[in-house]
């Protein structure tokens, strides 16, 4: 059984048929849900928010992964817990008081994230690293699914790698943007442990299999 996680991301499903999606991953080898919110201010683009996310919550049998694309994520935390959020993700770059909205997500007992857009340099997260659960390092600009994966972010994910290893911390490194069948073992042999996948999972004739597939990639050794 391979030990890295497979976060579907539910941007790339046919929306008119969301919840006959949400099932089709419930059979499958999905680990978790990657819920992309979206508010035209901090990306370029609006997708969906929490009466989505109860409606799904109501039929996942995984753990919600709310990656909150949004200015002002301090305000709506309870929110988005309260509509079933498992993990709750904040952008470092809309974030003033990081180290406090961090501690605002603990409190309402889910895991606490923190995403790095691609200019970010991961040493900006060094001083709060024990206070976080899960880095969404992103390998696109944030806001929309299908683009292309920058390869620059390899060897973001290896200092980070490093350096929660260095710590002996349990702190999670997701990617997310433009990851496939194609380069999810360089970057899962980099030290990721989650991979979210929109395109790479919808836009095949069969999601459930293309899952399975990702789940039975054979990692390398990341140093
Ligand atoms: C992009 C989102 C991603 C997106 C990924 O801003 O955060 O989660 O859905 O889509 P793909 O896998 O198609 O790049
Ligand atoms: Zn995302």
């Amino acid at each position: 059984m391979s030990p890295h996680l497979i976060s579907p991301s539910l941007l790339s499903c046919d929306f008119l048929k969301i919840g006959e999606e949400v099932k089709m991953l419930n059979e499958s080898k999905a680990d978790w849900l990657h819920l992309d919110v979206m508010d035209g201010s901090f990306v370029p683009n609006i997708s969906f928010g929490l009466p989505i996310i109860s409606a799904v919550k109501k039929i996942s049998r995984m753990p919600l992964d709310v990656h909150l694309m949004i200015v002002n994520p301090e305000k709506y935390i309870s929110d988005f817990r309260n509509a079933g959020a498992d993990h709750i993700t904040v952008h470092y770059e809309a974030c003033t008081h990081l180290h406090r909205t961090l501690h605002q997500i603990k409190e309402t007992g889910t895991l606490a994230g923190v995403a790095l857009n691609p200019h970010t340099p991961v040493e900006v997260l060094f001083d709060v690293l024990e206070d976080v659960d899960l880095v969404i390092m992103m390998s696109v600009n944030p806001g929309f699914g299908g683009q292309k994966f920058i390869y620059r972010s390899l060897d973001k994910i290896k200092r980070l790698r490093k350096e929660i290893i260095e710590r002996n911390l349990n702190t999670l490194i997701e990617v997310d943007g433009g990851v496939g069948l194609q380069n999810a073992e360089a970057i899962l042999s980099a030290g990721a442990q989650v991979l979210v996948a929109g395109n790479a999972v919808f836009n095949t004739p069969d999601p459930s299999k293309t899952i399975h597939q990702f789940k039975m990639i054979e990692i390398g050794n990341f140093v």
